[in-house]
């Protein structure tokens, strides 16, 4: 059995398996330009952020009834929990699917069908975290919220994610603070191919309580500190960082030295259909590929729990690092 573990940093949409794509575009009546999902797996190979946004994006056309939603989220729900995955808190990009005709409605229900079972079918806690797109306008943003108004019991959070160069952080104040006016955590996507000034302002300016990747943070010796000192959660993903070509190779990846400095760093998959690995899986190779050891691997598990948004759930919380603790590699 796997180390238990939370998993912070996860698109939903990015958890399409080829399968189920080609399976839900017969459902709907969608032709995919693949002629199956061999030919489909031969486009998984990123230069960068946006040329895997481009396939992310694409694929979502099979994505259309809440019944869709509901059978992504089932299908993530069982393969977390087969890697020790106990409690996940999911991304959802509602902009992209509203700019098809799929409504918000849709979207929450369908993925809600699903996620309000998890625990009880799969053994897996989950919170919806809604993230606004970077490269849309922050007036879209604001109108986003609003759409998801009648759906906030549903929604713990907001991110921030999609192209991140030239979108800085700054631009969705506003709807940053809306959010946090409805009593919504914040989070964002920073530093992965942005530069750490974009951490500083996500922190400063949206008042986000966990950074997603914060990878480039190394590159600025302050901004450790004040992570640091803040004990601020980075939610690092280390096979996307790979296959976006973010590091050279997983051999490469800082993480060893972002432990050593202190940051308080979690491991997750990210998109796991699109970058080879789920939650196990990344800490798997960050086991074996950077010699990490057990007590390293304990502690980033422990820090998934203690970084999670369990404040309405403190036994639950209590329960799973108990586990970590108990636990026998
Ligand atoms: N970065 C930014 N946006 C995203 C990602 C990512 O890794 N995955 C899905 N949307
Ligand atoms: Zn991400």
């Amino acid at each position: 059995m796997p180390i238990p573990k939370a998993e912070l940093h996860l698109h939903i949409e990015g958890t399409l398996e080829p399968e189920l794509a080609f399976e839900l575009a017969a459902r709907n009546g969608v032709v995919l330009p693949y002629a199956d999902t061999d030919a489909l797996r031969e486009a998984y190979r990123f230069e960068d952020l946006q040329s895997f946004l481009n396939l992310y994006y694409e694929l979502m056309a099979v994505l259309r009834t809440e019944q869709d939603f509901a059978d992504l989220a089932d299908a993530y729900l069982a393969r977390a929990a087969a890697q020790g995955v106990r409690h996940a808190e999911i991304f959802f990009d509602p902009q992209a699917h509203l700019a098809r005709g799929v409504d918000m409605g849709t979207v929450v229900e369908g993925l809600w069908r699903a996620l309000g079972t998890g625990e009880a079918r799969h053994g897996v806690s989950t919170r919806l975290i809604l993230c606004f797109l970077r490269d849309e306008s922050a007036e879209s943003a604001l109108q986003t919220l609003d759409a998801a108004k009648p759906y906030l019991d549903r929604i713990t959070g907001i991110g921030l994610d999609s192209a991140e160069v030239g979108h800085p952080p700054a631009k969705f104040r506003e709807v940053y603070e809306a959010a946090a006016a409805l009593g919504l955590r914040r989070v964002a996507h920073a530093g992965e191919e942005g530069p750490p000034q974009y951490i500083t302002e996500a922190l400063d300016v949206l008042g986000v309580e966990r950074v997603d990747h914060g990878l480039r943070c190394m590159e600025d010796p302050a901004l450790v500190e004040r992570l640091v000192r803040e004990r601020i959660p980075l939610t690092l993903c280390p096979l996307s960082n790979v296959r976006l070509r973010t590091v050279d190779t997983l051999a490469d990846h800082p993480l060893p030295a972002m432990l050593d400095a202190g940051l308080l760093c979690t491991v997750n998959s990210d998109d796991p259909a699109y970058f080879g690995g789920y939650a196990g899986d990344n800490f798997d190779a960050v086991g074996t590929t950077l010699g990490l050891s057990e007590d390293r691997l304990r502690e980033l598990a422990r820090n998934s729990f203690t970084a999670s948004f369990l404040e309405d759930d403190e036994e639950r919380r209590a329960r799973c690092l108990a586990e970590v603790d108990a636990y026998v590699f």
